[in-house]
């Protein structure tokens, strides 16, 4: 049997896929992942929350055998990408009676996205109820995690939520509940540095959400079901709301030395006093480890050479990555190398609108780095320590 009994009538029915190795053409998964879709079963009716990518349809359907399911009345769509949404045209095909159940935003993503026709839909409201003769679903509306259609599905009688993609993470359902470990954590801590961290104000409320219900049991559609939810929601109120950490991301790329051995100044100067340093040659890392990073860091510096007037493209792609994930960190700063001139402070700056932070004086070199210049990446360090301190980054 691959199901997974959860609690009596609802089991996990989803798919793994352990061997992919990137998300969105961008988000390295080195652990994998599944799109979880389960199964609840009530006195009276059956339902489907969320299905799997298109590609795992067979695997779903295999554990619908698995479990004799003969009719579904209801594929619940927490959220309309495609990998928790694509198999639900294949559930439609099979049990024909079946409903989709969603928001009326999810419903005309699902039309748009796979022309699903209007009478299949139930369209439902925040809090609204449906009964499943024993089990009653309750969805919950929370928008922007990550796209604006979220809900959340509640099963009153089990005190059990489906999340969605919400405190998820990339990694196989190998086993049901996450272990309360640190390679749970981090892939717990990646997934939301990648997704859920430029949504950090709103899924702050959606935090206080699940507060409320205060549900035993938390469900995503990535990675193992929580049955300690309070362990990723406390790990996600550090992340969310609490101030950034006395710690510098040093993003940086070099070609022929230069910029790398003024990022090796201002590493050791800001190691010499303190600050925790971690530092990225953007040539090399996986972006998930950046994206990590960025989650406590109360300072980003990026350094990179000059090209062709403007920054290493290495550079200006890790700018607009940092851009759009809006880290919570402070302060940002540039360091760049060149030796004819060109704009890459000014191109660099201009690729960071979104990001809350103030700029400390950028520091730029002309060929290798002389002892003035050194001494100016000093007291660029010294800056950074002085706005740590003054604001209590612990
Ligand atoms: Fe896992 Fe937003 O889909």
């Amino acid at each position: 049997m691959t199901v997974k009994k959860m609690v009596e009538g609802i089991h996990w029915v989803g798919a793994n896929h352990l061997d992919r190795r990137l998300f969105d053409e961008l988000i390295p998964l080195p652990e994998g992942t599944s799109y979880n879709a389960y199964l609840v079963q009530g006195s009276q009716n059956t339902a489907l929350i969320d299905s799997v990518l298109p590609s795992k349809k067979d695997e779903l359907m295999k554990n619908l055998d698995e479990l004799g399911v003969k009719k579904i009345d209801y594929v619940v769509a927490n959220h309309a990408e495609q990998d928790h949404s694509g198999s639900i045209p294949f559930v439609l095909q099979r049990f024909p009676e079946c409903k989709v159940v969603c928001n009326a935003m999810c419903k005309q993503m699902l039309v748009d996205f796979m022309a699903i026709p209007e009478d299949r839909f139930l369209i439902v409201t925040d809090r609204q109820t449906l009964s499943l003769g024993d089990k009653t679903l309750e969805f919950v509306f929370v928008p922007w995690v990550h796209w604006p259609e979220t809900m959340f599905t509640f099963v009153r009688e089990d005190n059990v939520l489906f999340t969605c993609d919400f405190l998820g993470s990339h990694s196989g359902v190998t086993e049901l509940f996450a272990k309360d470990d640190v390679k749970t954590m981090e892939a717990a801590k990646r997934y939301y540095a990648e997704i859920m961290m430029p949504f950090r104000q709103l899924i702050s409320r959606h935090l206080q959400t699940i507060a409320q219900i205060n549900p035993r049991i938390v469900a995503t559609s990535h990675g193992p079901a929580y049955d300690n939810p309070g362990w990723i929601t406390n790990a996600y109120d550090d992340w969310v709301n609490k101030a950034p950490k006395n710690e510098a991301v040093i993003a940086y790329v070099s070609m022929y030395g230069s910029t790398a051995k003024a990022v090796e100044r201002l590493a050791n100067s800001l190691f010499k006093q303190g600050v925790v340093v971690k530092q990225f040659n953007l040539t090399k890392t996986d972006l998930g480890e950046l994206a990590i990073a960025l989650v406590d860091a109360g300072t980003i510096v990026l350094a990179t050479p000059t090209v062709l007037g403007g920054p290493h493209p290495s550079a200006a792609h890790a700018a607009i990555v940092v851009n759009a994930l809006k880290p919570k960190a402070r302060f940002v700063s540039i360091i760049c190398a060149y030796e004819w001139g060109g704009k890459t402070v000014d191109v660099l700056k201009s690729l960071l609108p979104q990001l809350k932070a103030e700029l400390l004086e950028p520091v730029s070199i002309k060929g290798a780095p002389t002892e003035k210049d050194f001494q100016a990446i000093d007291g660029l360090a010294q800056k950074i320590v002085g706005k740590h301190l003054e604001n209590a980054f612990k």
